[in-house]
């Protein structure tokens, strides 16, 4: 059974519901998550009760000790863990009940905020020597039904993806845990291995620059192939876009002038982007780091990208998918696009760093 605890006592907590969500999810996949309040009915921690805890405190220790693994969604409060969390955490500090605990922590804040809890909570439950990954799922009011609950369905597969993963790393720490849920997991969720093709078609590959210091320009490309192939411990990526495909219809004049000219992508003399990986690291937390070997205009430079993957999950129409979702920024003058005007307050009117994202869908062959 994975414990889950919110980290905030508010009626419509946004993590309480992500941790519901989560428990529904798994439930889809066989497995058993339960959601504990106990942060909300535990007295103050006062270690003059420590030889004699109070019943609650006991059972809560108790269910943490049982437990294969833990879920926690935690809210940043003052730049720190809210005071009842950080109070039950207390309560299990002399207890062991944590000692070597697999935790997955949900962060559901949008990026740059929460940053602080993140720490915090990796500092004390380190303190505790639990075993502690952390899951980015940032989840805005527009994911919510109008009673609270997470209805988006991309944030319930990352959720179902966090419980998945969290489940395996209870059942190697612990040697027969839970074996009729791994039995479930099986047939739903593998990692990745052999090869895979790209469906372009839910496939997007974009860059962005700021242009005339006003705003971010976005183009894709339509026409992109991608392969991976995951061989025991060797896994790589190789991937190409067609620089004709760039999804700009208006003006006809940016053909010319950005994808044909020599200024920008020179297209009739370098007609493909290629990539082709040199290292890629899939964490167990579902973080992915490739590193690899980026050709465009004929010249070469190595980049890392980084972001997330999505282990293979069956549709529903047989093929057993995986997904990419990558971003890293590169200065376009590596590759000798080096087109720039100064604006009339004498900065430039086209970016120099270039996002490039990538949001991957692929479809196993082999
Ligand atoms: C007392 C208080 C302090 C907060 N301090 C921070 C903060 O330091 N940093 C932050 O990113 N958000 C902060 N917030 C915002 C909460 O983290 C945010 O509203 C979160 O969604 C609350 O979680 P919940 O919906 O699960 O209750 C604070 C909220 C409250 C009520």
């Amino acid at each position: 059974m994975i414990l889950a605890i919110p980290g905030s006592l508010r009626r419509s907590s946004i993590n309480a519901a992500a941790l519901r969500a989560a428990a529904t999810a798994a439930a889809r996949d066989g497995l058993a998550v339960t959601i504990d309040d106990s942060p909300r009915s535990l007295p103050h921690f006062n270690p003059d009760l420590e030889p004699f805890p109070p019943e609650a405190v006991r059972r809560f220790r108790q269910v943490c000790a049982d437990a294969g693994g833990l879920l926690l969604a935690v809210p940043e409060y003052t730049f720190d863990i809210p005071g009842a969390f950080k109070n039950a955490l207390d309560w299990t500090v002399g207890s062991g009940s944590l000692y070597r605990k697999p935790i997955a922590v949900l962060h559901v804040a949008r990026a740059g905020r929460g940053e602080h809890v993140r720490e915090a909570l990796s500092h004390v439950l380190r303190a505790h020597n639990a075993h502690v990954t952390h899951h980015h799922v940032p989840i805005t009011q527009r994911a919510r039904e109008a009673n609270g609950e997470i209805i988006d369905t991309r944030i319930v597969e990352q959720l179902r993806t966090v419980v998945a993963q969290l489940v395996q790393r209870a059942s190697v720490s612990q040697p027969g845990f839970v074996e009729a849920q791994e039995l479930a997991m099986a047939t739903t969720v593998q990692p990745l291995s052999g090869t895979y093709e790209l469906d372009p078609h839910h496939s997007t590959v974009q860059f962005a620059v700021r242009h005339q210091q006003v705003s971010t320009f976005r183009a894709s490309f339509a026409d992109i192939d991608a392969s991976l192939c995951a061989d025991g411990e060797t896994i790589t990526v190789q991937g190409q876009a067609r620089v004709e495909s760039l999804t700009i219809a208006e003006p006809p004049e940016f053909r010319e002038h950005v994808v044909r000219s020599a200024d920008f992508f020179d297209a009739d003399m370098y007609p493909v982007i290629v990539f082709g990986s040199t290292r890629v690291e899939l964490g167990d937390d579902g973080a992915a780091t490739i590193t690899g070997e980026l050709t465009i205009r004929g010249t070469t430079h190595t980049i890392t990208a980084k972001g997330t993957y999505q282990p293979t999950r069956e549709d529903p129409f047989g093929n057993n998918r995986a997904g990419l979702e990558l971003r890293t920024v590169v200065d376009r003058r590596s590759w000798n696009l080096n087109w720039q005007l100064p604006l009339p307050d004498g900065t430039d009117a086209l970016g120099w760093d270039v996002e490039i994202t990538a949001q991957l869908e692929l479809i196993k062959k082999g």
